[in-house]
């Protein structure tokens, strides 16, 4: 048996390039590993079967069969090693917001590959998994590594930033989900009506500030080309971000492809009082402390 906890992400530059020939956008990304976790445990079966199960976290509305990107990341690492044979029982504990931008599907799919390679003993190294995590999803190759990295490409290329410091973070979470494909495809969109012009570039010294574990610096930077589609697809959303600068924040951002809204904050008093003022808004259904950058995932 085997079990991981695996953080969710914050993008703190999140910058898109116009669309390409297949579909995808060409990013300049900043994650941010944050101290939201989804624990993923692995117990390999004497047959082939894969089973899932999940709680916490809008674990009621997820299905479990091979939609899920949990069992996904599981049939993929035994096709990829020629081992059709392998089964396992996966229970994934939720704490990340579902369809919320902060990758929490993504996480869970990082957390089966570390599980299964052990529990299946297939030892695979970090880069073999990570080739396997590309093929999964965009986001989930950074999630086998946390702390704070750019993204390119898909934003499945990776490099490691420093990480110094400790942002405090509150997340907001919405009543309902966002589609990702439909954030991209409303991007598009709005670049066609010339609302917005796609531009992936970041300064160095807006990276250098973003990296600087610094709140004062961080805030001012922090940056999500997809926050206007998002804002056009949930319009309330600018509701929930400006209830949290009114209540103090720093600076206030939807997270990824949203809805989840974050708002960075001076230190950690000033964060906890803000959860509470902004869990008030309307539409927000609740909202969660976290801070990062935190380590990649741990075993448990
Ligand atoms: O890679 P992932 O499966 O997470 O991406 C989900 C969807 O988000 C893609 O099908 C695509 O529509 C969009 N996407 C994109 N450009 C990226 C990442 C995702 O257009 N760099």
């Amino acid at each position: 048996m085997s079990s991981v906890r695996v953080p969710g992400k914050v993008n703190l530059a999140l910058c898109v390039a116009p669309r390409r020939a297949d579909g995808y956008h060409d990013l300049y990304t900043l994650f941010q590993a944050v101290s939201l976790h989804e624990e993923v445990t692995a117990l390999a079966r004497v047959d082939a079967e894969i089973r899932l199960q999940m709680t916490g976290e809008g674990s009621e509305e997820l299905p479990c069969d091979r939609t899920n990107l949990a069992v996904r990341a599981a049939r993929l690492l035994r096709e990829r090693n020629c081992r059709p044979d392998l089964g396992v029982d996966l229970l994934v504990r939720k704490q990340v917001p579902m369809a919320g931008g902060m990758a929490g599907g993504s996480a869970d799919a990082a957390g089966v590959l570390l599980a299964c390679n052990q529990t299946w003993q297939l030892g695979l190294s970090r880069p073999e998994l990570s080739g396997i995590a590309a093929e999964l999803g965009s986001d989930v190759p950074f999630l086998l590594f946390g702390g704070n990295a750019v993204g390119t490409g898909r934003g499945e290329r990776l490099r490691p930033m420093p990480a110094p410091g400790r942002l405090e973070w509150v997340f907001a979470l919405a009543p309902r989900g966002l589609s990702t494909p439909l954030v991209y495809q409303r991007f598009d969109e709005m670049a066609e009506r010339g609302t917005l012009v796609p531009n992936a570039d970041l300064s160095l010294q807006s990276l250098d500030a973003l990296c600087s574990g610094d709140a004062a610096r961080v805030a001012p930077e922090l940056r999500n080309d997809l926050q206007p589609a998002a804002l056009e697809l949930y319009p309330e959303l600018a509701t929930t971000l400006a209830a949290g600068l009114s209540a103090g924040a720093l600076s206030a951002i939807v997270c990824g492809s949203g809805p989840t809204c974050a708002f960075l904050c001076a230190d950690a008093d000033q964060a906890d009082r803000l959860a509470v003022e902004v869990a008030s808004a309307p539409e927000v259904r609740g909202t969660r402390r976290a801070h990062g950058p935190v380590p990649g995932p741990e075993v448990l």
